[in-house]
């Protein structure tokens, strides 16, 4: 076995190293062409293809920025030691989001994340944070058990007591598991999904309230997981659902690539002045300041570009683009009911779940699988992002006949 490693490694080295100086075009090639024909059929996972961003690479080329190092290292609101940075777009990218998640002027702080993840990483770890200096114990983290499986290796990364909540057919937690579950003698940091990855659930965030309102814990920390949702839901009619004036969550995470389309993943995290300055500073001197921050080398090439993107979109384009993947989805959904085919959508949601079609299905549309008894067991998603038509539907919706057929003819 380790001979096989061995010589793999040596056959490896020995092809980049007889190319080295040059660049093997004919397969870059032909694996962008690859990517760029697969990635309207890619309709399974949440994430925006209508990326756009040839403009911007132009720039970053013409200005001579592509031979530049640059680091968002350290906290982007205070003067920074390292200059070569896109701290003063970063900010801007957290100035446009925050009022739209109901954050007032001048209490929020947040940064521009790499991913859903990372943001959920920040939720977490400052959660435990606040609730312990408040509380000076270590919280319960509870959670969904439909909810994203980063939180729960997160908590698992901290080593918490983990309380999974049971969740209802449609995805949603469990408000009487939750009631049971809640321990009054501990602080409670509970993650909220809006959507959850392969439902779409959205956690009721009044019933969560009330509950702890009733059992009042000994102090209390809410995240909200808006990775997937957080995208779009500040920009529809359902905008009271991610406002924190109406349902006073303390942190929120968004994934950038998801519903903004970008190339890479990205995303932000952004909670109140009050959590910040319930965090460990970690006095880091070379850097000028407290560094809040997990990550400590951050991409300032991330908040280039959603700062780009913001620019180019504007509200309007992203109200636009809101209704629109609701409006899709609700078309996916009807031609499913046409056919009598078993497929579910929960309200202010752009997921649509379905009977397992055939693999053929599966692979051509890129499809995630996932499997729940109470709905007869296999199961697939499609989450309608903005490439993602009433063409498209209706080819996709054909290939759904055509496996119907096949499979009533076996
Ligand atoms: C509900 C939810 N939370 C978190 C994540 C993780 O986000 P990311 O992939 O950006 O890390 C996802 C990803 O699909 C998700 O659906």
């Amino acid at each position: 076995m380790k001979k096989y490693i061995l010589s793999g490694c040596m056959v490896l080295a020995t092809a980049l190293a007889a190319t080295a100086g040059e660049v093997d075009m004919n397969r870059l090639n032909a694996f962008a062409k690859k990517m760029v024909e697969s990635k309207n059929q890619a309709i399974g996972y949440p994430i925006n293809q209508n990326v756009d961003l040839q403009e911007f690479y132009r720039w970053f080329a013409d200005t001579g920025l592509a031979n530049v190092a640059m680091n968002n290292v350290g906290n982007p609101r205070k003067p920074a030691i390292i200059h070569l940075n896109t701290h003063q777009f970063e900010n801007e990218v957290i100035d446009f989001f925050a009022p739209n998640f109901g954050f007032k002027k001048d209490d929020y702080w947040g940064i521009v994340t790499m991913s859903g993840t990372d943001g959920n990483n920040h939720g977490v770890y400052f959660g435990v944070k606040y609730l312990l200096s408040k509380s000076k114990k270590k919280p319960i983290l509870y959670v969904s058990e439909e909810a994203h499986y980063s939180i729960k290796k997160l908590g698992d990364l901290q080593n918490l007591d983990m309380r999974l909540i049971k969740a209802d057919i449609q995805g949603q937690m469990d408000i009487k598991e939750f009631e049971k579950a809640l321990d009054p003698k501990r602080p409670a940091l509970v993650v909220i999904a809006m959507g959850t990855t392969f439902k779409g659930g959205i956690d009721d965030q009044v019933a969560i309230n009330k509950v702890l309102q009733k059992k009042k814990p000994i102090a209390v920390y809410r995240h909200l997981d808006a990775a997937l949702f957080g995208g779009y839901l500040p920009f529809s009619d359902h905008k009271d659902l991610v406002d924190r004036t109406k349902h006073h969550f303390d942190s929120v995470a968004v994934s950038g690539h998801k519903f903004f389309g970008f190339d890479e993943p990205l995303g932000f995290f952004i909670t109140t002045n009050d959590v910040l300055k319930r965090q460990n500073p970690f006095q880091v001197s070379y850097l000028n300041d407290a560094v809040p921050t997990i990550t400590c080398s951050r991409s300032a090439l991330g908040p280039l570009k959603f700062w780009w993107k913001i620019q180019k979109t504007g509200l309007d384009g992203y109200r636009q683009q809101s209704a629109m993947i609701l409006k899709n989805a609700a078309y996916l959904k009807q031609r499913f009911d046409e056919l009598k085919y078993p497929a579910w959508r929960n309200d202010f949601s752009n997921t649509v779940y379905f009977k397992r079609p055939s693999q053929w299905v599966m692979s051509k549309w890129d499809l995630a699988p996932d499997f729940d008894l109470r709905l007869g067991g296999n199961l697939a998603h499609d989450i309608v992002m903005q490439h993602e038509g009433v063409d498209t539907i209706d080819r996709f919706i054909e290939d759904i006949k055509k496996d119907m057929a096949e499979t009533t003819k076996k």
